[in-house]
């Protein structure tokens, strides 16, 4: 296996799918507040999907080892790192919720983003954890270049999320995209600079990195094969794109109308 350079015509199929999963995002956003449960949140994804036309990657989705993961996105609440799996418990004013969302299209490519959510006013620590997550996502981003490599990436996001006394996941990573959900690179959010894949024009992959307040080790939560947590309870918060690399930079796919303003930093979301 090696990693896949989408051609002008596949980039227009990842274009169409990354902008709905983005949509999916809008479409839910205006419901998140206290006393909505991740299970409603859940079918409000659902309902937009059928809308569009389009199917979750989620539901069903069964990597080895994996029971079939059970909904049509991920909720991740507070020390809950990723693949929290919705449920009946209302959220409540100062949580923090990541919802992840991967869609595909009738042409079959994939499209996967998240975002955080704050529910009602939050801790300052909250506030910040999720605000610096994101920046750290987008200094992943704006290193994607022709002759970049991977562990710039990493090592950008890593310098960021340690420089404010965070820490960053290394269990789970983003991945190559297109019309599988995880194909190949594994895209590590730490590392070197220098090191690992060059970066070509037509490479698709995600950049999804989860950072916690706390300490970097992660267990499974234990009963559902899915949901991860902090060893150390801490918060967690994760942000994520899909990106195309392409002859003069990047671009990113997982745009809509409701997606977050830039960060001071970032001057355009394609290069
Ligand atoms: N969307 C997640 C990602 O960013 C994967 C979720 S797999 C699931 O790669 F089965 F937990 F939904
Ligand atoms: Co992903
Ligand atoms: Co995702």
């Amino acid at each position: 296996m090696s990693i896949t350079i989408k051609s002008a015509e596949d980039i227009e199929g990842m274009r169409l799918a990354c902008r709905l999963a983005s949509e999916v995002l809008d479409y839910i956003t205006p419901h998140i507040k206290p006393g909505i449960t991740t299970k409603e949140i859940d079918r409000l994804g659902a309902e937009c999907m059928a809308q569009q036309g389009t199917i979750s990657a989620t539901v069903g989705y069964q990597p080895p080892g994996y029971p079939p993961y059970p909904a049509s996105l991920c909720t991740s609440v507070n020390h809950v790192v990723c693949h929290g799996i919705p449920n009946d418990k209302p959220l409540k004013k100062g949580d923090i919720v990541n919802v992840d969302v991967t869609v595909i299209t009738k042409d079959g490519w994939y499209g996967d983003n998240s975002r955080m959510f704050l529910i009602g006013e939050c801790s300052i620590a909250a506030k910040r954890l999720s605000a610096l997550t994101f920046e750290a996502m987008w200094h992943g981003i704006v290193q994607v270049k022709p002759g970049a490599r991977l562990g710039d990436i990493g090592h950008a996001i890593q310098k960021f999320a340690e420089g404010h006394g965070f820490s960053v996941v290394r269990e789970f990573c983003g991945h190559g995209i297109g019309k599988k959900f995880h194909e190949e690179p594994q895209v590590l959010h730490y590392g070197k600079p220098g090191t690992l894949e060059e970066l070509v024009p037509g490479m698709v992959f995600t950049i999804e990195p989860m950072i916690n307040a706390g300490r970097r080790e992660v267990k499974d939560f234990g009963n559902d094969g899915w949901t991860i947590v902090t060893k150390d309870h801490s918060l967690s918060a994760q942000w994520e794109h899909t990106v195309l690399v392409t002859p003069t930079g990047y671009e990113v796919m997982t745009l809509s109308a409701g997606s977050p303003p830039l960060p001071p930093f970032v001057t355009a979301t394609a290069t």
